[in-house]
C-alpha cells in the first residue's frame, strides 16, 4: 500500500510544543514552524489501532513490560542492524533525554568532564551542566560539506577527570551517519583512556539508502563493554508525545548499575507505550521505508533548491532524518538579525544554530518531516525574503 505523507494536518490547538509555543517562542502565529524535531506526518494507522484496541478495555491498572515487545525489539535490531540484542540487555526508559540524565548520574561523579561533540542536541551539554559536571568541547569539523570527528583535538581533552562521551550517532543536527570505521577509532580511544561512551541512536531507524547506520556497540569488542545504547521507535514513527524508549547495555555490570538507577526512581513505562512500540517494530517496516524516501526527497529538494537558486545559502545533504543543517553565514547577518529575517520577513521558524553550542553560529536546522508542499513554499518564502533583504 502506499501512504500519504502530502496531508496537511492542522495541529494548533493540539497542545503540540511545534505549533502551540510559536507566540512564546517567535512572538507571533503567523510562521511555518519547522523547529523542534516531530513530524508533521499522521501516526501510522497500525499504532493508532493498537492504541485504539487497548482503549477496549476498560481496565488501565499496573502493567507489565511484555516480553512480546522486548522480543519485537530485539527482531527489529537484528533485521535492521543484523544486531543480536539479548533481552536481558534492554530496559525501558521513559525518554532519551532521561535516560542520558540517568547515565551521567549513574555512571560520573559531580565535577567530572563529559565530552560533546558541537554543534549538537542542546540537552547533551545541558544535561551535564545540570548534573554538576563539566562540559567539554571537541568541535566537529566540517569537510566536503560532510561533519567529521576531530580525533586529535579528542585525544588532547581527555585527562583523568573526563569520564564520559555522549555520541549521536547518526548526528543531530545535520544527520550525519558514523562509518564503522569512524566509530571503532571512537571505541578503541576511549576504551584506552577510560571514557565511557552513551550512543543515543534516535535517529538510526530514518537511515537513508545512501548509508548504514552501526550500532555503536557492535563495532568491536572495546565498544561493546564500554558503552550503552539508546534507541527509541519515538522519531521514526512520530510518536515522541507517547514516550518511550530502550536501553542496550551488552556489558552486565554497565547493564547492573543503570538498571539499578531505574529500580531506585521506580521508573517504568505506561501502558499505551508499550502498545504502541510494539505496533512499531511489529508492523512498521513499509510505512518506515516509506516515510524515509519521502523525506529522503525533500531533503534532496533543500539542498538543490539553494545550490541552484540562492548559492550562498548552503544546505548540508543528511544521510538520516529530517533535521536539515543550513548555513547562512555567507549572508554576513548577526544571530539575531538572521532570525528576524526569517521569522519577521520569511514567516518561518527554525532552530537557531547558536542553541546548539560552538559551531552553531549562523546556522539554522530546519525540519523538513513536513508535507513536501510546505517544505516547498518555506523555501520559496526564504529565497524571496534573503533577495528582497
Ligand atoms: C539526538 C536526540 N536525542 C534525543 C532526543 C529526544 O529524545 P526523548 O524525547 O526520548 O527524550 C532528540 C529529539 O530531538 C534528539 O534529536
Amino acid at each position: 500500500m502506499d501512504y500519504n505523507f502530502d496531508e496537511r494536518i492542522d495541529r494548533r490547538g493540539t497542545n503540540s510544543v511545534k505549533y502551540d509555543l510559536c507566540r512564546t517562542l517567535f512572538g507571533t502565529d503567523d510562521i511555518i514552524p519547522m523547529w523542534v524535531a516531530d513530524m508533521d506526518f499522521r501516526t501510522p494507522d497500525f499504532i493508532i489501532e493498537s492504541l485504539g484496541k487497548r482503549c477496549e478495555h476498560p481496565v488501565f491498572g499496573y502493567t507489565i513490560l511484555p516480553s512480546s515487545l522486548l522480543d519485537a525489539f530485539c527482531a527489529w535490531t537484528q533485521k535492521r542492524y543484523s544486531w543480536e540484542v539479548h533481552p536481558s540487555d534492554v530496559d525501558f526508559v521513559p525518554g532519551i533525554v532521561t535516560g542520558i540524565n540517568l547515565a551521567i548520574q549513574t555512571f560520573t561523579k559531580p565535577g567530572d568532564k563529559i565530552i560533546v561533540q558541537p554543534p549538537v542536541y542542546p540537552p547533551f551539554f545541558n544535561a551535564p551542566k545540570m548534573n554538576g559536571r563539566h562540559v567539554v568541547w571537541n568541535s566537529l569539523k566540517e569537510v566536503d560539506g560532510r561533519f567529521e570527528m576531530d580525533f586529535d583535538a579528542l585525544e588532547k581533552q581527555i585527562d583523568n577527570r573526563t569520564t564520559m562521551l555522549i555520541l549521536s550517532n547518526p548526528h543531530n543536527p545535520g544527520g550525519r551517519v558514523w562509518s564503522r570505521e569512524t566509530l571503532q577509532k571512537l571505541a578503541s580511544l576511549c576504551y584506552q583512556k577510560g571514557v565511557l561512551i552513551v550512543s543515543d541512536e534516535i535517529h538510526a531507524d530514518m537511515t537513508y539508502n545512501t548509508a548504514t547506520h552501526v550500532p555503536f556497540s557492535t563495532v568491536s569488542g572495546e565498544a561493546a563493554c564500554n558503552s550503552i545504547v539508546f534507541m527509541s521507535p519515538s522519531k521514526a514513527f512520530n510518536i515522541p508525545g507517547i514516550i518511550g524508549s530502550f536501553i542496550v547495555a551488552p556489558d552486565k555490570n554497565l547493564y547492573r548499575r543503570f538498571h539499578n538507577t531505574l529500580m531506585q526512581l521506580d521508573l517504568h513505562g505506561n501502558l499505551f507505550a508499550y502498545e504502541a512500540m510494539q505496533a512499531a517494530y511489529h508492523d512498521g517496516e513499509e510505512w518506515l521505508n516509506q516515510m524515509i524516501a519521502y523525506i529522503q526527497s525533500n531533503a534532496g529538494m533543500v539542498v538543490s533548491y539553494f545550490t541552484k537558486e540562492l548559492p550562498a545559502v548552503k544546505a548540508m545533504m543528511p544521510e538520516s532524518s529530517f533535521l536539515v543543517w543550513i548555513d547562512f553565514s555567507e549572508l554576513n547577518l548577526s544571530d539575531q538579525a538572521l532570525k528576524q529575517l526569517l521569522v519577521e520577513k520569511a514567516g518561518i521558524g527554525l532552530n537557531e544554530g547558536i542553541s546548539f553550542g560552538p559551531g552553531g553560529a549562523g546556522h539554522q536546522r530546519m525540519n523538513i518531516g513536513t508535507p513536501r508542499s510546505i517544505v516547498s513554499e518555506a523555501l520559496q518564502r526564504i529565497s524571496h525574503a534573503v533577495k528582497e533583504g
